[in-house]
C-alpha cells in the first residue's frame, strides 16, 4: 500500500498518460494529467494474484459458475454498505456507462426525456443523446459552496414526457455524499413524476473518512418497484479497464426488461473482469480501500489549501471520489483563458466543467488519485500560473 511510489505509465496504453497531448495539447513528457478518472497507484496485491493465477494456468475460456462471484458482491454490499444482494438481483455488464445505455434501451423509448441533476458526469448525457432520448436538465443549486437539490424548481421543469431519472451517489463532480434527506427527496421526486430511478453508485467505496454513503434501496423501501443499482469494482480498485460493472435490480419486473435488453444484445461477462472483481470484494480488498481514503483525505487537504492560496479559485468541499470540482468564476477570466492557463502554462490536464451540462462553465476538475508529491507540485504550477492575481 505506497501510494507515494511513483509508477511510470506512459506507454502502457493509458488513456489518462497517453492521450493527454493529442487530446489537451499538454506535453507528455512533463505534463501532469488530472483528467479522466482513474488512479496511478496499483490496485490490492489480491487483484494481481488472481489475475497471475489465470495466466498461471494459462487457458482463457469462457466464464461460467458465477456462484462465487455473487457470493462476493453480497458479502461486500451487506459487510460495507449494510444492503443486502440476492444473486438473482445482479447483471454483470461491460462497465456503468454500458450499464448506462441498456437501462436507457430498457426503461425509455427515444424521444423520452431523462432526467439529469446537473453538472453531473459527461457520459450521461453522451449515451442518453447518443440514444435518441432528450437530456433533461436539472440545475443544482448552491448552497454554503456546496450543491445541493430544488425540488420545487425541479418540479415545474418536468413536462410529463420523462421516463428516467439517473442519480450519481456519491456525486461526481461535486463530491456530495447526499444526505439522508436529500435521498428521501430525490425517491420522492422519482415517485411524484413517475421516474425509474438509476442510483449510479460506482463511487460509493470512496468516501472521505468523516462521511457516510446510504445506498439508494436503505432509504425507502417503496421505491423499490422502480429502482435499479450500478455500482463496480472498477473506481475503488483502480482497475477500470477490466470494463466490468453490475447492474442491481429487486424488483421483478423491472428485471425482466432489463435481462431482454441485455439478452437481445447477446451479452455475456468478461472473465477477467469477473475474476479480479471477485478477488477485490474481500477482507484485503476492505483493508486496501481504507487506507487509499486517507490517502486521498491527506490529498484533497493538500490541494484544497493550495487552491485557497489563490485568489479567484474556489475548490468544493470533497465528500467523496478523488475529483476536485474547482470553480474559476472569481477570477474573471473566461473559461478559454483560464483553461489555457492551466494546460498550456501549468501543464496540467484536467476535465472541462462545459461537459458536465449546465452550471459547470466555470470548472475544471482535477483528479487527486495520484502520489502526493504530485499533488504538490501541481499546486505549485497552478499557483505560479495565477500568480498575478496575487
Ligand atoms: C458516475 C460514473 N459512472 C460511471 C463511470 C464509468 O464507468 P465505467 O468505466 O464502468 O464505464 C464513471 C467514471 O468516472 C463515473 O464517474
Amino acid at each position: 500500500m505506497d501510494f507515494d511510489r511513483i509508477i511510470d505509465r506512459h506507454g502502457t496504453h493509458s488513456q489518462k498518460w497517453d492521450m493527454m497531448e493529442k487530446i489537451y495539447g499538454v506535453p507528455a513528457s512533463d505534463g501532469i494529467p488530472m483528467w479522466v478518472a482513474d488512479m496511478d497507484f496499483q490496485p490490492p496485491q489480491c487483484i494481481s494474484d488472481a489475475l497471475q493465477g489465470m495466466v498461471d494456468h494459462g487457458i482463457y475460456g469462457y466464464y461460467g459458475d458465477d456462484r462465487s462471484y455473487l457470493s462476493a458482491i453480497r458479502w461486500w454490499m451487506q459487510e460495507r454498505h449494510g444492503w443486502r444482494v440476492e444473486p438473482e438481483w445482479v447483471f454483470t455488464t461491460h462497465g456503468l456507462v454500458n450499464g448506462t445505455g441498456l437501462c436507457v434501451d430498457a426503461f425509455s423509448e427515444p424521444g423520452d426525456g431523462v432526467v439529469l441533476f446537473t453538472p453531473v458526469y459527461h457520459s450521461f448525457a453522451r449515451v442518453i443523446k447518443a440514444a435518441g432520448r432528450r437530456v433533461v436538465e436539472c440545475p443544482l443549486a448552491t448552497e454554503n459552496g456546496r450543491y445541493v437539490m430544488d425540488f420545487d424548481a425541479y418540479d415545474d421543469m418536468l413536462d410529463g414526457s420523462e421516463k428516467m431519472l439517473i442519480l450519481c451517489s456519491p456525486h461526481n463532480p461535486g463530491g456530495r455524499v447526499w444526505t439522508r434527506e436529500e435521498l428521501q427527496g430525490v425517491a420522492d421526486f422519482a415517485r411524484r413524476h413517475d421516474l425509474i430511478l438509476v442510483s449510479d453508485e460506482i463511487h460509493h467505496d470512496l468516501v472521505m473518512p468523516d462521511h457516510s454513503h446510504i445506498a439508494m434501496p436503505l432509504v425507502d423501501d417503496r421505491i423499490a418497484d422502480r429502482l435499479v443499482m450500478m455500482t463496480a469494482t472498477t473506481k475503488t480498485f483502480n482497475i477500470a479497464g477490466a470494463h466490468s460493472g453490475n447492474v442491481i435490480i429487486a424488483d421483478e419486473a423491472l428485471r425482466a426488461r432489463f435481462a431482454a435488453r441485455m439478452g437481445a444484445l447477446g451479452m455475456s461477462p468478461n472473465s477477467f473482469g469477473l475474476v479480479m472483481a471477485e478477488a477485490a470484494y474481500s477482507t484485503e480488498g476492505a483493508q486496501w480501500v481504507d487506507a487509499l481514503t486517507q490517502y486521498l483525505d491527506g490529498n484533497r487537504r493538500l490541494f484544497d489549501a493550495g487552491i485557497a492560496t489563490i485568489p479567484g479559485l474556489a475548490s468544493m468541499p470533497l465528500e467523496a471520489t478523488y475529483l476536485a470540482w474547482v470553480d474559476f468564476a472569481g477570477t474573471g477570466m473566461d473559461a478559454g483563458d483560464f483553461t489555457a492557463r492551466v494546460e498550456k502554462d501549468a501543464r496540467i490536464a484536467v476535465n472541462h466543467g462545459a461537459t458536465f451540462g449546465t452550471g459547470g462553465e466555470s470548472f475544471l476538475r482535477f483528479n487527486l488519485a495520484t502520489p502526493r508529491a504530485r499533488v504538490q507540485e501541481a499546486v505549485s504550477r497552478l499557483q505560479e500560473a495565477f500568480a498575478d492575481l496575487q
